[in-house]
């Protein structure tokens, strides 16, 4: 049976950073489901279409990492329609033999509660909003009020919000170095089996 990782928690705490890095330590494959809702919102239209004519190719657009897309991506989120259309993909990911690593809000708590690993990665509002104005060439300021509304957004709807699974291990990384993250993720993959 495969061997699923769940890898949840708000924007830029290091989740993709640190899933990637799992994937690659463990010959896994990753899925960064932020990704199928920034594809769904930025192709507009209706959202719910969207999600259900969903291709492989959307994911590639060149836009998608922007902190609009962000902010369309949790807009449409909130739609159980769109969240139902994702689920049969999302799942049959998880599935991929030998292993798969999916982060984003609610694969421990809706779409892989039997995940063999979960962890909820945070990190302080002040330091994300570093990281990813790093990232994204901006302003903190901006990103800090950015983030702090799609995490409220994400935290609040009545699907699928965002939170930790009641057997997730909570993983601040605030004050880390994302190499020392990684280095505590891995070890954590390798003490529950992988
Ligand atoms: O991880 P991200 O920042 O790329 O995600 C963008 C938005 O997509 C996020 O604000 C909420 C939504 N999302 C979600 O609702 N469920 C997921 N599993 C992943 C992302």
């Amino acid at each position: 049976m495969s061997f699923t990782i769940a890898i949840d928690g708000p924007a830029a705490a290091g989740k993709g950073t640190i899933a990637r890095a799992l994937a690659a330590e463990l010959g896994f494959v990753h899925l960064d489901t932020g990704l199928l809702y920034r594809a769904v919102g930025a192709l507009g239209g209706d959202p719910v279409a969207a999600a259900r004519g969903l291709h492989p190719a959307d994911l590639q657009r060149g836009d998608l990492r922007s902190a609009e897309a962000g902010q369309a991506a949790s807009r449409v989120a909130v739609i159980p329609e769109v969240r139902a259309a994702l689920v049969d993909f999302q799942r049959r990911f998880a599935r991929t033999e030998p292993g798969a690593v999916l982060d984003g809000r609610d694969i421990g708590t809706v779409i892989c509660p039997e995940a063999r690993l979960k962890l909820y990665v945070t990190a302080r509002d002040e330091v994300r909003a570093h990281r990813r104005a790093l990232e994204l060439g901006a302003d903190p300021v901006q990103i800090l009020h950015e983030l702090r509304e799609r995490d409220a957004r994400d935290a609040a709807r009545d699907v699928a919000p965002m939170r930790p699974a009641p057997d997730a291990l909570l993983f601040d990384t605030s004050d880390m170095a994302i190499s020392d993250a990684v280095r505590v993720a891995i070890e954590a993959a390798r003490r529950a089996g992988a």
